[in-house]
């Protein structure tokens, strides 16, 4: 695997390399990041990776500094998957001045996590398409644990026209059901037994779907009060259409229940599709 740190370096690597899929990160690989790198072999010839913890995506209050780097671990995992090139640089390459043009996305991105996370989007946008533009990478990998990311992002790919295409991988989960996470290993051996709950709650909602409910605020809401019961403060349980977020209506048949929770200090956040009857 070649280890590139300059985007002078990585234009000539990447002159040198076909078809490209590329999966972006932050690090702390998990078996998550690695069902990506797979599913992106399946589609490209080359397969890169990015290694980048991006502030313009934290809010001061939130975990950039603490945010776990792994560097030589993530490195052994890429190696270990055949990945081709990995693209890591540091701030002062990305951000050699002050981020001044961001991508503003849609008011879609001030909902869900972005209602939590204000300005999130905008600077996963911003941080995703200077990655796009710097690997020119044929296909992209995103996980759907971060489904609003993955909408966000393809729209941004369809709407601003850039010449690639983007794939989803399923999130995977631990044998008890909590999704895989970076920052999972911020929880105590008392908070990983309770984590799962909100995989639980998740899957309480879509079976009240399923057995005909529609009404879906108070759905969600009564999610959220058992999991503040259980100790957890819940940010959203909400109940939203597929296809742009919106939240659901009695009409709309394809749905993905979408949640983010605080157990202690950590944040965990997940999502289930379902299809109404
Ligand atoms: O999902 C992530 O790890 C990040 O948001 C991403 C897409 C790598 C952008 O920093």
């Amino acid at each position: 695997m070649r280890i590139v740190r300059t985007i002078d370096d990585l234009r000539k690597a990447r002159a040198t390399l076909g078809e490209l899929a590329l999966v972006p990160t932050m690090g702390n690989l998990h078996a998550g990041h690695v069902s990506l790198l797979r599913l992106a072999r399946s589609h490209a010839t080359t397969v890169a990776a990015t290694i980048f913890v991006n502030r313009l995506q934290f809010a001061p209050t939130d975990d950039f500094e603490s945010y776990p780097r792994t560097f030589e671990d993530d490195c052994e995992k890429l190696r270990a998957e055949g990945v081709d090139l990995l693209f890591a640089p540091d701030e002062r390459v990305l951000y050699p001045r002050p981020q001044a043009y961001l991508v503003e996305p849609p008011p879609i991105a001030n909902e869900l996590e972005g209602a939590f996370r204000p300005r999130f989007f905008h600077g996963v946008a911003t941080v995703v398409l200077k990655l796009f533009n710097c690997v020119q990478p044929d296909v992209a990998v995103f996980g759907m644990k971060d489904y609003q990311q993955l909408m966000i992002v393809r729209n941004m790919v369809d709407q601003l026209n850039l010449p690639l295409m983007i794939v989803e991988g399923e999130t995977i989960r631990e044998a008890d059901g909590l999704a895989m996470s970076s920052r999972n290993g911020y929880l105590s051996p008392a908070e990983r037994a309770e984590a799962p709950r909100l995989h639980r709650q998740l899957q309480a909602v879509r079976e009240s779907i399923r057995s005909g409910r529609t009404d879906f605020e108070p759905l969600g809401e009564q999610a959220m009060h058992e999991l503040h019961g259980a100790g957890w403060k819940p940010d959203y349980i909400s109940v939203r259409r597929r296809e742009d977020l919106a939240h659901a209506t009695a009409a709309d048949r394809e749905l993905v229940v979408l949640a983010a929770a605080r157990l202690g200090g950590t944040r965990l956040i997940d999502n289930l599709e379902l299809r109404a009857p």
